[in-house]
């Protein structure tokens, strides 16, 4: 065939695929923006993964609709997320984002995702401001406010009458307000933080930290660490002696997605989330089933999460009986949605975070067994929200 005629005939096949998506019988188009390199590429995956396990199970549609994927690796890097969510938005054209992990990334996200009117699913990054003053009818999140568990742990902590306790975590989003959650919750049982440490993310250097905390001997530490630092978190602390001295509580992820590489050094911890492995419902034993034989690992929360996601997603696109132009239909049944979760089941907020029970966790093993609900029916105070 001549250059002249392939050309024509690669113009019919590109428009064809336009008409059909903006028909709605072509694939839906998903970007997965996540980190999958760095300390937060396990969680990536594992959202990537339970996100797509949900799409099989459904014979890999969602509302009859093929689903096609895109995906870049944000690295967690906040200065570079705005011209990596465009690559999606603008270069790819997708109809749907799901991402990300880290909260300074998911910010900006948010912005690209509101300016450009995009569907945004939020499958871990808890920055309250995404459904605080940031909130907007085409943004939803499947995982939990940074606030959320950070306060159930201080309930806790509260309860085991601990009065005085310091903080640590990386110096973001994500951890001053896991931390400010955890002394809300501190503070109403009558406890006092007297102390907050930090570092910049994603540094790994606590020696210097560890010091001012078995100086200081406080009643409790709250820490909020996640994927590759909470594992060197965890293990230096119990290196330094802390374990046999002062008690470790923390925001669940201290704990998920990381007990392998702990080991030892997280046996006995305590946290709190909105997720435990062993919540013996067939709804989870399933999941965990489906998802070990599909990955040959573990689930765990960003999995749950991930799984979640797709879920949602799918309840506004049947609404909308697969009609990506049925906008409204689709952005109203994603936040009336009652999701069976492997959490169990929990309903979305108007400003559109997960009203869910927070859960109190032991390690054991390579498990977060539960223990008790720290926090029920929570609902994230979705402060500047306007919707
Ligand atoms: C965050 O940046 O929001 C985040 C990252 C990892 C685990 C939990 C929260």
């Amino acid at each position: 065939m001549q250059l002249a005629h392939r050309l024509t005939a690669l113009a019919a096949v590109l428009s064809f695929a336009a008409f059909a998506q903006a028909q709605g019988t072509g694939p839906i188009k998903i970007g997965l923006m996540l980190p999958y390199t760095g300390t937060y590429a396990g969680l990536g995956n594992a959202i990537e993964n339970g996100f797509k396990l949900y799409v099989q199970e459904q014979g890999g549609k969602l509302a009859g609709r093929e689903i096609q994927y895109f995906k870049v690796d944000d690295e967690s890097e906040p200065s570079k997320a705005t011209d990596n969510v465009n690559k999606l938005i603008k270069r790819d054209n997708v109809d749907v984002l799901v991402g990300t992990v880290h909260s300074g990334v998911a910010l900006a996200m948010a912005k690209a995702a509101k300016d450009s009117n995009t569907l945004l699913i939020v499958p871990n990054a808890g920055a309250d401001a995404i459904t605080g003053p940031m909130c907007a009818a085409n943004i939803v999140r499947s995982s939990f406010s940074n606030w959320q568990p950070g306060y159930g742990t201080g309930i806790v902590a509260g309860q085991k009458g601990y009065k005085k306790a310091m903080t640590i975590t990386w110096n973001y989003a994500a951890g001053a307000e896991a931390v400010k959650g955890f002394a809300d919750g501190f503070e109403k049982g009558g406890g006092k933080v007297v102390k907050d440490l930090n570092l910049p993310f994603p540094n790994v250097e606590f020696q210097a930290l560890l010091t001012e905390i078995a100086a200081q001997k406080p009643d409790v530490v709250f820490a909020f660490f996640a994927g590759g630092g909470a594992v060197k978190f965890v293990k230096d602390y119990a290196a330094a002696g802390l374990n046999k001295t002062v008690p470790l509580m923390g925001s669940g992820f201290l704990t998920d997605g990381t007990l392998e590489a702990q080991g030892a050094a997280a046996q006995g911890l305590l946290t709190a989330l909105h997720y435990a492995d062993d919540l013996d419902t067939p709804r989870n034993n399933s999941f965990r089933k489906n998802y070990a034989l599909a990955y040959k690992a573990n689930a765990d929360v960003y999995a749950v999460q991930g799984y979640d996601a797709a879920q949602i997603l799918n309840a506004g696109l049947t609404a909308a009986k697969g009609d990506l132009a049925k906008r409204d239909a689709i952005t109203a049944a994603m936040r009336k949605v009652t999701v069976d979760s492997p959490r169990g089941k929990f309903t979305i907020s108007a400003a559109g975070n997960p009203v869910q029970d927070i859960y109190l966790r032991e390690v054991k093993g390579n498990n977060n067994e539960f223990r008790s609900i720290a926090a029920k029916a929570l609902a994230d105070p979705a402060r500047g929200c306007k919707l």
